[in-house]
């Protein structure tokens, strides 16, 4: 069968003819890809600097973010059947019997860094027309999310970043949460940095939680990220138009900041007005690029005396790919308009090497199978 792959020996983006998987398993499950999301790792994995193919092959396999079919299941596999829908996770445990988290199917976690990832790390991903995989890695999907759930995988991240987050600011005793059914964010000021789909994702599932959110992003109004994010009750700013500071006088308090700009110094520069008691999640994996310069001492100082937190998040536990599967079935009841508009693309295979080494275009692309 035909797949989307990379061979880094040869510095090479190649479609690929990969044998059809079978199951191997009682709890395994075949399925067969519908759709599957491109995104910064993948191009990044096309520029070499990133990815490494299973051990012994010399090809891997592109395509983490994935929605599917089940075709067939293994025997002792239930609740699941053929023609159901299922996206998959990414990271896989790794083998080192004392590494807790992922003994305790808490790869997100792993503590020896020996997991391993579809698509990304020693494991084939899905950008081909079948895979094979345990029934504890796939989450259901209803039909009605058919259009959408491609993008459950890169939600997963801002779904762990909020139950991180809500965890942490539990040592704010006094907040009382979501008594009022308007969410626990209800009173609270976000802000988001990066209009791509981690960002503007992100930007739903805050307002879904009540906050007040900020997506503060490059491009000057108007543009059609700005208008995504202002058909969800958020407000757009843009960094060429408003300093920090002049966003931290606008909004008030930063109780959250959700980067997803995948950029070190803009990331740092706008920790400087964090407000008080405030979180600061980071998504973002940038290539390092050697240092840059930072307002350490400022930073250092509004940590200690303002209390504020730092949290990363990769994703992502199997609660993650439910709650991402829930909150995607909310964001179509709010904002059906606007959740359908991130997906600016949908492509057959024939595209692959446009979308994964041309340039950047659009919001959500994703190739089509089948
Ligand atoms: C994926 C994560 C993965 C990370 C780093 C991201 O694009 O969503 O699952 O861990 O890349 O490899
Ligand atoms: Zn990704």
């Amino acid at each position: 069968m035909k797949g989307v792959g990379v061979v880094p020996t040869r510095r090479e983006l190649a479609l690929i003819d990969h044998p059809e998987p079978v199951l191997a398993g009682d709890y395994q499950i075949k399925v067969k890809t519908l759709e599957v999301g491109v995104c910064g790792t993948d191009r990044e994995i096309c520029t070499f600097a990133y990815g490494r193919p299973p051990a012994g092959d010399e090809y891997l396999l592109l395509g983490h973010e994935c929605l599917g079919e089940v075709v067939e299941t293994g025997a002792k596999v239930s609740g699941l059947k053929a023609g159901d829908l299922v996206v998959p996770s990414v990271r896989r445990p790794c083998p080192e019997p004392t590494c807790r988290p992922c003994r305790e199917g808490r790869q997100d976690f792993c503590r020896t860094w020996d997991f391993t990832e579809r698509g990304i790390n020693q494991r084939h991903g899905f950008m081909t027309e079948y895979f094979v995989e345990e029934q504890s890695y796939l989450t259901p999907v209803p039909a009605s999310l058919r259009e959408l759930a491609v993008m459950a995988e890169p939600l997963t991240i801002a779904e762990k970043g909020m139950t991180q987050a809500w965890q942490v600011q539990k040592r704010l005793t006094w907040e009382h949460p979501n008594t009022d059914g308007l969410g626990r964010g209800h009173g609270l000021n976000a802000v988001v940095l990066g209009a791509g789909p981690i960002g503007l994702l992100g930007a739903m599932k805050l307002r879904l939680e009540g906050f007040k959110v900020f997506v503060y992003s490059r491009s000057p109004k108007p543009n059609f990220k700005a208008d995504i994010a202002e058909s969800i009750g958020a407000k757009y700013i843009s960094s060429k138009e408003v300093t920090p500071e002049q966003l931290a006088q606008k909004v008030g308090n930063i109780d959250l900041v959700y980067e997803a700009v995948g950029e070190g110094h803009v990331s740092f520069d706008l920790m400087r007005v964090l407000g008080i008691n405030g979180i600061y999640i980071f998504t973002g994996i940038p290539a390092e690029k050697g240092p840059i310069p930072v307002f350490a001492d400022n930073l250092m100082r509004n940590i200690t005396l303002k209390n504020q937190a730092i949290v990363g998040t990769v994703n992502a536990s199997p609660d993650s790919f439910a709650e991402a599967i829930h909150d995607l079935g909310e964001f179509q009841k709010r904002w059906p308009n606007a959740v359908k508009a991130l997906i600016t693309g949908r492509h057959t295979i024939d595209a692959h090497r446009e979308l994964l080494t041309g340039r950047a275009t659009g919001i959500k692309n994703v190739i089509r199978f089948g």
